[in-house]
């Protein structure tokens, strides 16, 4: 049987991934990897609509890679690259945008938070064609699946619709892939403010779990996440946002599921628990960020793995861009 396809990408905005990327995207890309045909990008493109520092972006962009291998990302087996390395996909993109209406990209929920938040001025056109060029990260390479967490659904949803009218416009050029969402770890909250999704562009970082914070800075955060004044741990999304989210952290990291976690904790203070919650993330945590800083020393090796990467993704990419451009007639 033939290996199922798996795509996905993270941005390289910030200097350390958190603890929502990792349960709700890149644990499952790791999983992923022995079973299927995998190819991971880190989407520097995608970065440029946030205004970076060149010498920032260029270490985050290594920076990035670097913790993907450490969480255990295996350039042996998943093809590991940076998006910027394959032009197909600013060239199949600007196809992409000619056949998606500008009210359909309008209805984007990110768009139209990011534009609010950063008001008019602020906002660029690349953040409105933002989720045009992910269609074209996605598929140009045919996947089945595309591991992501719930505020990519959108997204996902976005691409299938592309997919869908290039394919009925043109003749048949892509697969229509699946977004593969793990409920559960879809949307890890924000310590500090449990209702809200843990996100890099958070107004503080104290509800951040960075997975290269220091042992003490994790202990610090989980200690005094926000929780409720009921003395129950028990799992209920609604009436108890901060506490469910803390069982699914740790029912997550221990393989226990959420019941077993319940009743370990029965009768237990509030304050016992955020201590091993904090714990078992520590030591989660711990290898991977020795490991980045191994990887970050040899800086001349990530560049080969992620060159190494970039050819193969450019093969694949460059031979889906030529069905495409063929079909619309570009000679
Ligand atoms: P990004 O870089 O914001 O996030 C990377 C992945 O982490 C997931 N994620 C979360 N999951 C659970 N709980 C959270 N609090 C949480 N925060 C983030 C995201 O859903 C994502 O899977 N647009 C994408 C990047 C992208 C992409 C692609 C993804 C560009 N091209 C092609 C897939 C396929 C983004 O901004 O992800």
């Amino acid at each position: 049987m033939s290996k199922k396809r798996v795509l996905s990408g993270i941005q390289p905005t910030h200097d350390s991934f958190h603890l929502g990327n990792y349960l709700g995207a890149l644990k499952q890309w790791v999983a992923l990897q022995d079973d299927n045909d995998a190819y991971y990008c880190v989407v520097d493109l995608h970065a440029l609509t946030v205004e970076t520092d060149p010498k920032l972006l260029q270490k985050r962009t290594l920076l990035s890679a670097a913790q993907l291998i450490a969480i255990g990302i295996d350039p042996g087996k998943s093809t590991l690259f940076v998006q910027s390395q394959v032009p197909a996909h600013n060239q199949l993109a600007w196809v992409f945008e000619c056949i998606t209406g500008f009210g359909e990209a309008s209805r984007m929920t990110q768009f139209k938070d990011k534009s609010q938040k950063g008001g008019a001025e602020r906002t660029n056109v690349g953040l409105f064609t933002y989720p045009i060029l992910q269609a074209a990260d996605i598929l140009l390479y045919q996947p089945d699946f595309v591991p992501v967490g719930e505020d990519q659904r959108q997204h996902i949803e976005l691409t299938r619709d592309i997919a869908e009218r290039f394919n009925k416009k043109f003749g048949k050029v892509f697969n229509i892939p699946q977004a593969q969402i793990i409920k559960s770890l879809a949307k890890i909250s924000d310590l500090q403010e449990p209702t809200a999704k843990m996100s890099k562009s958070a107004t503080s970082m104290a509800g951040v779990i960075e997975i290269l914070d220091t042992p003490e800075a994790i202990l610090k955060k989980f200690k005094s996440s926000v929780t409720d004044d009921d003395k129950e741990i028990r799992f209920d999304e609604k009436l108890k946002p901060g506490i469910s989210n803390l069982l699914s952290i740790h029912s997550a990291l221990s393989g226990k599921s959420v019941k077993e976690v319940e009743s370990e904790f029965s009768g237990k203070g509030y304050g016992d628990f955020k201590s091993v919650v904090a714990e078992i993330v520590i030591e989660t945590l711990k290898p991977i960020a020795r490991r980045t800083n191994e990887l970050m020393s040899d800086k001349d090796g990530l560049i080969k793995i992620l060159q190494d990467g970039s050819e193969r993704a450019n093969q694949v990419a460059s031979s889906t861009l030529k069905a495409a451009y063929n079909a619309v007639g570009i000679i």
